[in-house]
């Protein structure tokens, strides 16, 4: 750990293994990306979601509140941070980083150590710069916008200044998606009003609680009135959404 901060997820990460799994159609994905790599280390492994069973994992996650949720039996890990991976070069066939580097101090530096341990690299991200909009921050929380970690995910340029990328997947996130992530419920969105929800949304956590609490009652308003399903319940039957969801593939 270099940082004298306590991690941002002993905080927010409390009840995060409540909603927060994996969703077997994204590890699917993930799993194709590996390709043969026997060995994977998982940064910003936070509880273990999408860690492959079958390969032979470590794990690197700078909170004690996720790392005490990890289930029995899952992964070996280490307390630390993506910024200084405790390994020689070259150490695993593959890196994996899934929804954390929009988390990371330093995501240069980050991005760096992941290449530098490992032969290939599969990176989970948010990519602003594929989607235009969603309805839940721009009609409920639009001061999403003030939150620096969460939409300022690392360029394409960046990625590849950093990164040997191969190619760009589309992660779509179909309707019932069971990883509770920010824009997990985007058809389902009376999600929303459950507070144990809304904890597992970073984005969510880190905004002041009356700011939330009067954002979700103008939602919850406009669900009991018809005013969201008259702009969006087309989502309601649709099957999956792209909503900026990347899966990147290096090395
Ligand atoms: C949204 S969670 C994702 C956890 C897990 N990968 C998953 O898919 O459920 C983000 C994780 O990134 C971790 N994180 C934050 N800063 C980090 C850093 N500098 N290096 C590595 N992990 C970091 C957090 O502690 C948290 O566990």
């Amino acid at each position: 750990m270099t940082s004298n901060a306590v991690p941002r997820y002993d905080t927010i990460g409390r009840s995060y293994s409540a909603t927060r799994r994996t969703e077997p159609r994204i590890a699917a994905q993930i799993e194709r990306a590996l390709g043969d790599a026997e060995t994977v280390v998982n940064v910003g492994a936070g509880t273990g979601s999408y860690e492959p069973p079958e390969r032979t994992v470590v794990a690197v996650e700078p909170s004690g509140t996720m790392i005490s949720q990890r289930p029995k039996g899952s992964a070996p890990v280490i307390q630390g941070v993506a910024e200084h991976l405790p390994f020689a070069d070259g150490t695993f066939d593959a890196a994996m980083a899934v929804l954390t580097v929009h988390h990371w101090r330093d995501r240069v530096a980050g991005l760096r150590e992941l290449r530098r341990v490992s032969a290939r690299q599969v990176v989970f991200l948010f990519s602003p710069f594929d989607v235009g909009s969603y309805w839940l921050v721009d009609d409920y929380f639009p001061e999403y916008a003030d939150l620096e970690s969460e939409h300022d995910a690392p360029s394409p340029e960046l990625l590849a200044r950093h990164l040997d990328v191969q190619r760009v997947e589309t992660i779509p996130i179909p309707g019932d998606c069971v990883d509770g992530f920010g824009s997990a419920y985007w058809n389902r969105p009376e999600a929303h009003l459950d507070p144990t929800v809304r904890a597992g949304m970073s984005f969510m956590a880190q905004m002041d609680p009356a700011t939330v609490d009067s954002n979700v009652a103008r939602l919850a308003a406009e669900l009991a009135d018809g005013t969201w399903d008259a702009k969006y319940g087309h989502l309601r039957t649709q099957e999956t959404i792209d909503l900026g969801l990347r899966l990147v593939v290096c090395g």
